[in-house]
């Protein structure tokens, strides 16, 4: 198949698949250090995901009250309920502060503080002193912090003569019989034209799959392309069962409210106007970790005690902050509430409810962005040529739990990490290995069958079908019950691809093609998640399993591993979390109880 296509050659030392926060920042330190790079991206890159960000960039840079960066090392530990690698996360909460300086002067215009610092504010989970007290730690622009760092990174990309491949979209990596990746196949969405990248080094930062499920405040674009290429090469996902729901989507919607809205003071209550969350934490109370607040929501619904005339949402209140907080503070979310739940936030309390954000497991990485190909041997072996970062990547710096503001720095710390391990990697002179002319044969394959597929199903109908059980069988609490429903009903949702009927032949912006691969994506990652959830027999972060409702360290302290076969069977394995730091200045943080 692959000579009916005319095929166009690229060799570059690195390819950067994904233009977000993570791709970008790695696109520019790459370009910057002279390495040939090049950044496909199915969209153009300020309209990635990134640029959805709200609250802010945490880094303890102490600049409203005492912080510093060991103590936001603790808040992470406990915020991931121990599933996180110590030596990752001592890494990037050491580089936040340079990183955030950094991108300073590249020019995010950050907001400020009466004598010109970058203005911080507190945010879910972050505490002075090892768990004291509420800290401001989240670096903001307004409620626009992603929209400021993404079109900065562009920018300082642009100035350094990146090269860019945009509206692309990414087919399947390149692998060759020794199981080393070469680069990337992919499809120029404006004039059709088949696309042949080899590397040293191919860098995947295509974000997560929000939308897996039905309610989601990810974009539509977030469909785990890069999750689904590594895992048809034949290499795990991790941790895929962690899955968090951040508070406060809004209702119906599902837009995102920052939780910089309880940073600055807003506060939930329930159908009797109670302020809840002291019930639920009393130290940290509406600033408790994401997965605490979801919870905390989800029973109060569920024990009858949700707004509304259905009694199936809870209330985030702003009103009392005045029009001059909202206005200068958060005008972004002010904007959102207005126009999607049809609430003036300066009078009315705005509807929220639990919504899918972001994922914490994925390709398994060290946290100098290598890809893992782990065995039971090696748990730490490296698929050499492959890289991850971002919200496609499991460093693991979030374990079973990310804190709000954790997602853009792990973007620009392993941005930049990537960046500097592939300056030190690649060997620029040396002729890229596997360039044959029927290299990329099985992506064109690939293609061809879903681009001729003749079947009875439609896309949008099997992609709905996956999205509700995603949505029922994975959520903020679950159950064996459900679970193992949720792998009766995902496995025959999967047989839909099967029969899946592309009305479009064209490869010109045919986006019910593109949409077929999307799902092909989206059901790789729905499989392996829903398989790691049902086999985790503990509750542990953002897994709140009803029939086990205590973490077990002793037979759990560990991160799951799915593969999927040709044939989307999943396969489970585990490797073992890194119980250790990254130098001495730090002891390992040893489990105990997570109270907030
Ligand atoms: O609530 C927020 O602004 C989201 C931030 C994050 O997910 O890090």
């Amino acid at each position: 198949m692959i000579d009916t296509y005319e095929i166009i050659d690229h060799e570059h030392d690195v390819i950067v698949v994904g233009a977000g926060g993570a791709g970008l920042r790695a696109t520019l330190g790459m370009t910057a250090a002279g390495l040939n790079t090049a950044c496909i991206t199915k969209v153009f890159p300020t309209r990635s995901h990134t640029v959805a960000a709200q609250g802010g960039v945490g880094a303890a840079l102490g600049n409203m009250n005492e912080d510093s960066w060991q103590w936001h090392m603790y808040d992470t530990v406990k915020g991931a309920d121990w599933l996180g690698d110590q030596d990752a996360i001592e890494y990037m909460c050491r580089e936040a502060a340079p990183a955030v300086y950094e991108l300073e002067h590249f020019g995010v215009p950050f907001s400020r503080t009466e004598d010109g610092k970058i203005y911080q504010r507190p945010f879910g989970g972050h505490m002075r002193n090892f768990g004291e007290a509420p800290v401001e730690r989240a670096c903001a622009a307004a409620d626009r912090t992603g929209h400021a760092i993404l079109h900065t990174l562009y920018q300082q990309c642009l100035k350094h003569n990146a090269e860019f491949f945009i509206e692309y979209f990414a087919i399947d990596l390149i692998m060759s019989e020794d199981g080393a990746c070469r680069g990337v196949m992919a499809w120029n969405l404006a004039d059709g034209t088949i696309h042949r990248f080899l590397a040293h080094q191919t860098l995947i930062a295509t974000g997560g799959y929000g939308r897996s499920y039905f309610s989601a405040t990810s974009a539509h674009t977030c469909t785990g392309d890069g999750n689904g290429m590594v895992l048809r090469a034949g290499l795990p996902m991790e941790d895929m069962e962690f899955v968090q729901f951040h508070p406060t989507g809004i209702y119906g919607a599902g837009c995102l409210i920052t939780e910089g809205a309880r940073g600055e003071g807003g506060y939930l209550t329930n159908s009797e106007g109670e302020a809840f969350m002291e019930r639920y934490a009393p130290s940290a109370k509406d600033l408790a970790s994401r997965d605490v607040v979801s919870r905390a929501m989800t029973i109060e619904i569920r024990e009858n005690r949700g707004v509304g005339a259905e009694n199936d949402h809870i209330y985030l209140h702003l009103e009392h902050l005045g029009g001059e907080v909202l206005n200068h503070r958060l005008p972004g979310i002010t904007e959102t509430a207005r126009i999607f739940s049809g609430v003036d936030a300066t009078k009315d309390p705005i509807p929220v409810l639990p919504t899918v954000h972001y994922n914490m497991g994925g390709i398994p990485t060290n946290y100098h962005a290598e890809v893992l190909r782990p065995t039971v041997k090696d748990p730490d072996a490296i698929c050499p040529g492959l890289m991850a970062i971002g919200e496609a990547a499991c460093v693991s710096v979030h374990g079973a739990n990310r804190l709000g503001t954790n997602s853009l720095l792990d973007l620009v710390v392993f941005g930049r990490a990537a960046a500097q391990r592939a300056v030190k990697i690649v060997e620029k002179d040396k002729k890229i290995k596997s360039a044959n002319s029927k290299t990329g044969e099985e992506a064109i394959a690939r293609l061809d069958a879903i681009r001729y597929s003749k079947g009875k199903e439609a896309t949008a109908n099997v992609r709905l079908d996956m999205q509700k059980i995603m949505q029922n069988n994975a959520a903020v609490f679950r159950s064996s019950e459900i679970l193992k429903e949720g792998v009766k009903l995902i496995d025959q949702s999967a047989e839909g691809l099967k029969d899946l009927g592309v009305s479009d032949r064209s490869l010109i912006w045919n986006s019910d093609l593109v949409e077929a691969l999307e799902l092909e994506n989206l059901m790789a990652c729905s499989k392996t998640t829903i398989y790691s959830a049902e086999a985790r027999q503990e509750s542990r972060g953002a897994h709140a399993h009803e029939d086990y409702p205590d973490r077990d360290d002793k037979k759990w302290m560990k991160h799951s591993l799915a593969w999927l076969d040709s044939n989307m069977k999943v396969k489970l394995g585990y490797r073992p979390v890194h119980e250790y730091t990254l130098t001495d200045e730090v002891d390992y943080i040893e489990p105990r109880a997570r109270v907030y």
